[in-house]
């Protein structure tokens, strides 16, 4: 028989590290929330995703990159089985730029490495994540959520092009990389 009193001080020992790894988990969440702006995606905002491509924010003409009146920009995106659609943006540097996304079938996730900007993409729900670029360069754009057999072949791309660089068209088109 062990006794009581060594039961209890393994119990006790135990209880401190369970805890003190909960305190790191949690400081580290709070901490690269703070320091890095990595947060859970907040907004729940429902679409029907049966007529993505009749009507809506999501119609074709309106994907890619729209500059707006306050001069930040947003782009849209629909995620489905096995791309992005665009399968390129373009985005102005030094500038605060909105990701509203979309899945036309099953979950996707969209992930741009070394930056705050990772999220699910739920058929029914708009994924929007904030964010801006300091410097010009070509993000990698992986879906990042197992969606099937071409899960692997699915990519975008996010090209950040010096502000001054960066033009809308006047007749209010969407900007992708086709264009510049
Ligand atoms: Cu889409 Cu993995």
């Amino acid at each position: 028989m062990v006794p009581e009193t060594v039961v209890a001080r393994t119990e006790r020992r135990w209880v401190t590290l369970m805890a003190a790894m909960l305190v790191a988990m949690m400081t580290v969440i709070v901490g690269t929330g703070v320091v890095q702006a990595l947060h859970p995606a907040s907004n729940v905002e429902t679409v029907d995703p049966t007529t993505l491509h009749l009507r809506g924010e999501f119609v074709e003409s309106n994907l890619g990159t729209a500059l707006e009146a306050d001069g930040s920009a947003t782009v849209r995106f629909i995620a489905e089985q096995y791309a992005f659609v665009p399968s390129c943006a373009i985005v102005p540097a030094g500038t605060p730029v909105k990701f509203r996304l979309t899945s036309a079938d099953v979950v996707h996730g969209f992930l741009l490495p070394d930056t705050n900007v990772n999220t699910m993409v739920v058929p029914g729900f708009v994924s929007e994540v904030r964010t801006s670029f300091a410097k010009p360069g070509v993000y990698a754009m992986p879906c990042n959520e197992f969606c099937g057999l071409g899960h692997h072949g699915m990519w975008a791309h996010v090209r950040v092009v010096p502000k001054e660089q960066f033009k809308q068209s006047e007749n209010g088109e969407r900007t992708s990389c086709a264009e510049q």
